[in-house]
């Protein structure tokens, strides 16, 4: 049991006096609906049952001890509450410190100080969010702790916030969304311009979610993702010089190709065509599925990942051989990339009786082109955070 272990590390390294809290946060995986969140459009992710176990107790004085149990060689890292700055050498912990420092900013002080140790069994830098995971488990503890007020959505938004404010990275709301607001068994349809959300049962019959990790390691301030940003928003107030539209989010594949002449260069051209038509495919493929038309739903993720492969520009050979892989083999209904793309996972909804076949068939072709192995996970969707003990 990782609860019981968890807190057994915690006893040998902070001692056992003292009240002291086990929580959960999920990771998450997107369906479908990439790059689309910070260009108004929707996305379709949902949490997992895999995630980050956080054990805290609060301390009497200013300081933070912080231990993870993926980054042993780290030791315990200390922090000050009046000194919150993100370091190079703080490592890890400038997420959940970027929490705390969040909430001050919002005018919720702490005023005290923690220690916490914190184990994930989500693959790090995989592409299934596990710093949004550590930042959504670490808000949902300061509000446990010290009693703030705070909604899961509220949560969501300050992991953002201190994500984009204190980590340097530009994301979107879509990864601590899904995380703060997961429901077990369903997607969430989130609208990422107004945060208007409904629940999707996801029943896949006879079929399961794997998830594909290529093991190339992908950090989102080193990547391209910042830059991508950018070109989208370039590429907005382009064609807000000729039409009167809020986000890329608001236009119809018609209208995108109607309007795409003001964009005044061609490898923008394919960023905002990416956003428009990505946004129209989750919006379809979310109705696909209310029709029980999962068929539909694979052929729109299998869309997604060519456009994330010709116009975004996001895959990378280790995406493009597992997804490519992957539909060779009888059974996949539907395979794609996800998260923010550059390394990390592919998503594949593959029948029951082929899954064996899909892992060994794409692990064999994968390792014979890329040189290493891939790991593959059979996934289940489940709730959001939660106090364990
Ligand atoms: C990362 C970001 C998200 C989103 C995805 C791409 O996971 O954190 O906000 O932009 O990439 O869809």
């Amino acid at each position: 049991m990782i609860e019981q272990e968890v807190l057994a590390k915690f006893k040998e390294l902070f001692g056992d006096e003292g009240e002291i809290g086990v929580y959960f946060a999920p990771g998450r995986v997107n369906m479908i609906g990439e790059h689309t969140d910070y260009n108004g459009g929707h996305v379709f992710p949902c949490a997992l049952t895999i995630g980050t176990y956080g054990v805290v107790r609060k301390r009497d004085d200013n300081k933070l001890r912080f231990y993870s149990m993926n980054f042993e060689q780290l030791g315990i890292l200390e922090a000050s509450l009046d000194d919150l700055k993100p370091e190079k050498e703080a490592d890890w912990t400038n997420y959940p410190k970027g929490v705390i420092w969040a909430f001050g900013e919002k005018g919720m002080k702490v005023e005290q100080g923690m220690d916490l140790l914190l184990f994930g069994n989500i693959p790090n830098g995989s592409g299934l969010s596990s710093s949004a995971s550590v930042e959504v488990l670490t808000g949902y503890i300061l509000k446990s702790l010290y009693g703030f007020d705070v909604t899961n959505q509220d949560l969501a938004l300050i992991g953002q916030y201190s994500e984009n404010n204190f980590n340097g990275v530009n994301c979107g709301i879509m990864d601590q969304f899904a995380i703060a607001m997961g429901k077990e068994g369903h997607a969430i349809f989130l609208d990422t311009a107004t945060l208007d959300y409904t629940y999707a049962p996801i029943k896949l019959e006879n079929a399961k979610i794997v998830i594909s990790c290529s093991n190339k390691k992908r950090g989102l301030g080193d990547s391209k993702y910042n830059e991508r940003r950018s070109e989208c928003e370039t590429a907005l107030a382009e064609i807000q010089q000729v039409v009167g539209i809020n986000s890329l989010g608001d236009l119809t594949e018609e209208q995108f190709e109607q309007y795409k002449s003001a964009i005044k260069d061609e490898t923008r051209v394919k960023r905002a065509k990416h956003a428009v038509y990505e946004n129209q495919r989750t919006i379809k493929a979310v109705e696909a599925l209310k029709n029980n038309d999962l068929k539909l739903f694979g052929e729109l993720m299998n869309a997604s990942h060519v456009s994330l492969r010709d116009d975004y520009e996001v895959t990378g050979i280790e995406l493009d051989t597992l997804v490519e892989e992957a539909w060779k083999v009888d059974g996949v209904i539907g395979s794609r990339m996800t998260g923010a793309g550059f390394g990390g996972c592919t998503v594949s909804i593959v029948k029951d009786e082929s899954v064996d076949a899909f892992i060994a068939q794409v692990g064999k072709a994968y390792e014979e082109k890329i040189g290493y192995a891939a790991d593959f996970y059979v996934v289940e969707i489940g709730d959001g955070p939660r106090k364990l003990a």
